[in-house]
C-alpha cells in the first residue's frame, strides 16, 4: 500500500515505505521518519532527515479524557491517538482520506484522522470507536451491527461505525439516498453495505434519536 510521505524539510521519497497497515501510522511526519529509520525491516528505504523536528507538549482530549501529547504539529491524529495513547480501535487504511477507516468524531462531526493535524484539535472534543458506546445512538448502532452480522473481516468497521452515529445525529431519519450518501466515503472491501444499511435503517426506525436520555433515578423530578 502506498504510503504519502511528508517530510517539512521537503523530502518526498515518493514510493512506498510501509506495506503493512497496523503497527505503524500513516503519512510520516519528519519526526515519524526520523524515529523509524533505523529501525524496522522499511528502515532501509526510509529517507534520512537531518533537520530536528519541533515537538509541542499539547493536551487533546480524547472520549473525554484529557491527554497530553508531545508531538510535531503535523502529527496526524491517528497516529496520536493510536501510537501514543494506545486507542488501536480506530484503524490505518489509506493514509489519504479516501476510505474511512480512520473515521473519529471531532465536536461530534466525522473527520478523517489519518490527514488531520493534531494541531487542529486543540480545544475540540475528540470521539473514537473507544468512545461510541457513551452515545445513545452509537451504543445502538452497535447493538443493531450485531444483530445484522454486519461485518466480515471488520477492518473498516470503526470508520463505518462513526459515520453512521454521526450522519443519525444530522439526520434521526435518512432516506436510502441519504445513508448512501453519508456513507460513501467509508470504503468496504468485503462489500457488507446492503448490512450497513439495514442496521442504519432499522436504528432509525427505533427512534432512538428522538427518546430523551434515561436519568438516573435520584435526579428525576417528582410528580
Ligand atoms: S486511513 Fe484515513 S481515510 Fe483511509
Ligand atoms: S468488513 Fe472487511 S473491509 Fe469492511
Amino acid at each position: 500500500m502506498r504510503v504519502a510521505q511528508r517530510c517539512r524539510s521537503g523530502m518526498a521519497p515518493g514510493r512506498a515505505v510501509h506495506s503493512h497497515h497496523t503497527n505503524h501510522s500513516p503519512a510520516l511526519t519528519h519526526a515519524a521518519a526520523q524515529e523509524c529509520a533505523g529501525t524496522g525491516s522499511h528502515a532501509s528505504l526510509l529517507p534520512r532527515c537531518t533537520i530536528p523536528a519541533k515537538k509541542h507538549m499539547r493536551t487533546i482530549t480524547i472520549n473525554g479524557v484529557p491527554q497530553k501529547i508531545d508531538l510535531p504539529d503535523d502529527a496526524p491524529l491517528l497516529w496520536a491517538v493510536r501510537d501514543h495513547i494506545g486507542l488501536t480501535g480506530t484503524k490505518f487504511g489509506c493514509g489519504m482520506a479516501l476510505c474511512g477507516a480512520c473515521t473519529m468524531h471531532m465536536d461530534g462531526q466525522p473527520i478523517r484522522s489519518c490527514v488531520t493535524p493534531i494541531s487542529a484539535v486543540a480545544g475540540k472534543k475528540i470521539t473514537t470507536i473507544e468512545g461510541l458506546s457513551a452515545d445513545k445512538i452509537g451504543q445502538a448502532l452497535q447493538a443493531a451491527w450485531e444483530e445484522f452480522g454486519v461485518p466480515q473481516c471488520g477492518y473498516c468497521q470503526a470508520g463505518q461505525l462513526m459515520s453512521a452515529t454521526a450522519l443519525l445525529h444530522a439526520n434521526p431519519h435518512p432516506s436510502e439516498e441519504d445513508i448512501d450518501g453519508a456513507m460513501s466515503g467509508n470504503i468496504c472491501r468485503c462489500g457488507t453495505y446492503t448490512r450497513i444499511r439495514a442496521a442504519i435503517q432499522h436504528v432509525a426506525r427505533s427512534n432512538v434519536a428522538a427518546k430523551p436520555v434515561a436519568q438516573p433515578a435520584g435526579k428525576r423530578s417528582a410528580k
